[in-house]
């Protein structure tokens, strides 16, 4: 029997802390850096306290921060398909990078993905606003 949470069977702290790190590393030098605050080790501790509670592990972000409300958090920010498309590239390296066992890497990034396509809010800035 297997009672490991997902949070533990994608690696848990040892895995997302460093992992975390490399990717707003990745972020800070991505073409998305200008929608993030200049200083990221806030942003990498609500990273961190968010997806131990999304995959089970320790709840350590809604005492903290209240309810995730992702997707409104993220309206004040302008993101497009080519943003979450960095993002996700960002968080692809930073896993290939990570001790996350390969066996659920795909499961990991495909949630993301998922999640980021979510938080898109803005049409391109070449895209029709109202396609007919
Ligand atoms: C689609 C591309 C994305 C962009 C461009 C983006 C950008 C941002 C920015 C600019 C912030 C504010 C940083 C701060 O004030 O510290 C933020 C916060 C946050 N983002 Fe994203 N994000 C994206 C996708 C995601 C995804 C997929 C997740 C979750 C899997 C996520 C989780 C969070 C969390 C938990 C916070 C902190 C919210 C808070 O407590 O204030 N983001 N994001």
């Amino acid at each position: 029997m297997n009672d490991m949470t997902p949070w533990e069977e994608l690696g848990g702290d040892a895995v997302f802390a460093p992992l975390l790190k490399d990717f707003y590393a990745r972020i800070s030098r991505s073409p998305i850096a200008k929608l993030f605050p200049p200083e990221l080790s806030e942003t990498e501790q609500k990273q961190f306290a968010f997806q131990s509670e999304f995959w089970g592990g320790p709840q350590r972000y809604s005492p903290w921060r209240g309810h995730p409300r992702l997707r409104a958090r993220h309206l004040p920010f302008a993101i497009d398909q080519t943003a979450a498309d960095t993002w996700m590239a960002c968080m692809a390296e930073a896993v290939a990078h990570s001790a996350m066992p390969s066996e659920h890497r795909d499961a990991f990034l495909e949630r993301m993905r998922m999640t980021a396509q979510a938080m898109i809010n803005r049409t391109a800035p070449d895209a029709p606003a109202h396609p007919m």
